[in-house]
């Protein structure tokens, strides 16, 4: 009996070479019984490592029953749910968290993040992005785009629209899971592979890239990018920016800590302690040259933002006299608005 890191059933989307475009687990497992592999081994053809196994229905069928006599009605119920579907339908095993080397992985790794059973970062990625198709995500699913014309043409001669909601790689996180107690005002701007913990609010500006989130609770009106993490409390103003890694050559992960606030078209390339604010309309990138002011406003030191980087109760504003880029300390840190928030 080995341990497992990761397992999921799962149905999905394939184009007519038979490649997958995308794969839905409704009730993915991070660390499950190793029993539930071990009692379908020989049925399903695992033979250990990470895999993404292609069942027919029977032998989800027998899936279902030999589950349920091991005790795991729950996994059952799913495996008695997908029997009747037309869809291709997957277990995707993973003995351990190597780079997914497919996308049923792929996608069993970004479920993970979204139905928080890790956090950013707790999961390898390397290497997901050639194994994300660039999909066209319509109002019939998951379409590849070499089918698209003729599936649009298909619905126009039935009288119908086929709409084009986004052509991407990641499709959008509410289409497989919505977490408990969130409101995202436009489901278009959270990607699968968003953590967004509960008590978050993402107003029509924010935006949360995968691997990317927030522990809750938090009001995101601006852009949490990949693989940032923004602490328990803290305030995207609009249009606020998180500088990604992705591109540009940055390489410091960006991380914000509780009861911060990114001020509305403000933006952080360094990490953030506790309760840090950063002025309205203010960049501090790792180099910005920032002078650090004592108690009675002095300039006591100019550093490089990038030396201030995760340290707490900071005030960071640009003097509006002299323009210099100037930290204090904070001294009234942001109280989220209860109102906003308790409603979720
Ligand atoms: C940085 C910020 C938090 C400072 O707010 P604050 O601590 O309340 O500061 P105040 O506006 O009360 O100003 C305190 C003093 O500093 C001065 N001051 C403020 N900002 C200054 C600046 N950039 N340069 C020079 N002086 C400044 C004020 O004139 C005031 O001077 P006084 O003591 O002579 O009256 C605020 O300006 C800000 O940017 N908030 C972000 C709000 C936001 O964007 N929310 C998200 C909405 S979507």
């Amino acid at each position: 009996m080995s341990t497992i890191f990761a397992m999921a059933l799962g149905c999905g989307t394939k184009n007519r070479d038979e490649h997958w475009l995308e794969v839905f687990y409704p009730d993915p497992y991070l660390k499950p019984d190793p029993k539930l592999v071990d009692v379908i081994r020989e049925e399903v053809g695992y033979e250990g490592g990470n895999a993404a196994l292609e069942l027919t229905h029977r032998q989800v069928q027998h899936l279902a029953r030999e589950w349920r006599d091991a005790g795991f009605e729950h996994e059952a119920s799913y495996a008695v749910a997908f029997q009747e579907s037309e869809q291709p339908l997957v277990l995707t095993i993973l003995e351990t968290d190597a780079e997914p080397a497919s996308t049923p992985e792929a996608y069993l790794k970004l479920h993970l993040l979204s139905h928080r059973l890790v956090k950013p970062h707790g999961v390898v990625l390397s290497g997901i992005f050639p194994l994300l198709p660039n999909v066209a995500w319509t109002n019939e699913g998951a379409i590849d785009l070499n089918e698209l014309p003729e599936r649009q043409l298909l619905a126009r001669l039935n009288g119908k629209l086929l709409e084009v909601n986004s052509v991407d790689k990641f499709p959008k996180m509410t289409d497989y899971v919505v977490p408990a107690g969130v409101r995202i005002a436009d489901t278009a701007r959270v990607r699968l592979g968003a953590y967004v913990g509960e008590g978050t609010t993402v107003m029509h500006e924010g935006f949360i890239n995968f691997n990317a989130g927030t522990e809750g609770p938090g009001m995101i009106e601006g852009r949490i990018s990949a693989g940032v993490f923004v602490g328990k409390g803290s305030d995207l103003g609009g249009s606020s920016s998180t500088m990604g890694t992705l591109s540009g050559g940055g390489n410091i992960v960006i991380s914000l800590g509780e009861n911060c606030l990114l001020g509305a078209n403000a933006g952080t390339g360094i990490p953030l302690g506790d309760r840090c604010t950063i002025e309205a309309g203010l960049y501090i990138t790792s180099g910005t040259k920032v002078e650090v002011l004592d108690e009675n406003g002095d300039v006591a030191d100019t550093v490089k933002a990038r030396d201030l980087a995760g340290q707490s109760d900071l005030l960071f504003r640009r003097n509006s006299v002299n323009g210099a880029v100037q930290c204090q300390t904070n001294k009234s840190a942001i109280a989220l608005n209860e109102e906003l928030h308790k409603h979720n």
